[in-house]
Order: C-alpha cells, then structure tokens, then sequence
C-alpha cells in the first residue's frame, strides 16, 4: 500500500472528443483528490523529458508531434494506492482491446490515439508531476468526503 499522487494528461484526442468532464467525473466517483489540473501546450523539450523511455522507438517523433499539436489537461490526483487505480480505470494502451468500463474500453479505439496518459509507477508520477506542475500548482487540503470513503484503519494511512 502506498498513499501518493499520480499523474494524468487527457490526450490532445481526448481534448478534441470532448472526455475532459467524464474523465473528471470517473475520478471524482471513484472517490480520488484533485490536487493538480491545468490545460497546457506541451512543448518538444517537455515531451522528450515526459517519454524518455521511448526515444529509441520509431514512434517517438511522431508521439511527440501528436502530443504537442494541441493543449492538453494535466492533473494530478492522490489517494490510497493511487497509481494502480488510476491505471486501472484509464485501461491497456490500445484502446480496441481495454476492458469495458475502462476510459480507453468505453471511449478508444486506437493505440496512439488513447486519450489519456496514467503514470506506471510512483517514480514515473513523480518524475511526471514534476514536468507539468510547479510546486505552487499542487495543492494539500482535506477532502471532507474522505470520511465516508474510507475506514478508519485507511485513513490513518493516508494521513502518514
Ligand atoms: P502511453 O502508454 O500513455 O505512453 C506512451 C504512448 O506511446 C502510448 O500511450 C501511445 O499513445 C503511444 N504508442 C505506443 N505504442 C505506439 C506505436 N506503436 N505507435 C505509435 N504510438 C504508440
């Protein structure tokens, strides 16, 4: 168990199909914290910070040009766990094949074009937030409905 953050770009496909609100939406229900949101152009030097793990790909430059053609939403969002579950509900990377009930089941098709970016793993989140967000950006507040999202024994995790 960990209590984090993690970061998620809505995709400039994303942008484009109108999924801004019922991405927020699916997070909010779920019962997660926004503690980050901003809509930004994201340029080559931030992209090639962003998908360092792909820039031996063949597809990286043509990633980078498609994620900068247009803003995109960043957020950042923190709760029990909360890399694994977010991944769980943005879905696999193509779109075809991601569970239903998933962001990318319910709303893609493709495998570039996925709507949305969901970190790996609490270094990739870091590292990620850190590109998109100043310290100033992201916020600490008590989220009142924590209360009834979780048990006790679960908030007094959180709260280390
Ligand atoms: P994501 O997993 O968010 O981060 C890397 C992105 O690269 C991935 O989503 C896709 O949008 C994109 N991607 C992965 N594989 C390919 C591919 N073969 N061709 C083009 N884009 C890809």
């Amino acid at each position: 168990m960990e209590s984090s953050r993690t970061a998620v770009l809505v995709k400039p496909d994303g942008l484009q199909r109108g999924l801004i609100g019922e991405i927020i939406n699916r997070f909010e229900k779920k019962g997660l914290k926004l503690v980050g949101l901003k809509m930004l152009l994201m340029s080559d030097e931030k992209l090639s910070d962003w998908y360092v793990e792909h820039k031996d790909k063949s597809f990286f430059g043509e990633l980078k040009s498609f994620m900068g053609s247009i803003p995109i939403v960043a957020m950042a969002w923190e709760g029990y766990d909360v890399v694994p579950v977010v991944r769980k509900l943005v879905g696999t990377t193509l779109g075809r094949a991601a569970e239903a009930g998933s962001i990318r089941g319910d709303f893609g098709m493709s495998q570039q074009y996925n709507l949305i970016h969901a970190s790996s793993n609490a270094t990739d989140a870091e590292r990620e937030i850190a590109i998109v967000f100043s310290k100033a950006e992201l916020f600490n507040y008590t989220n009142v409905m924590d209360a009834v999202i979780y048990a006790d024994y679960e908030l007094d995790t959180l709260k280390k």
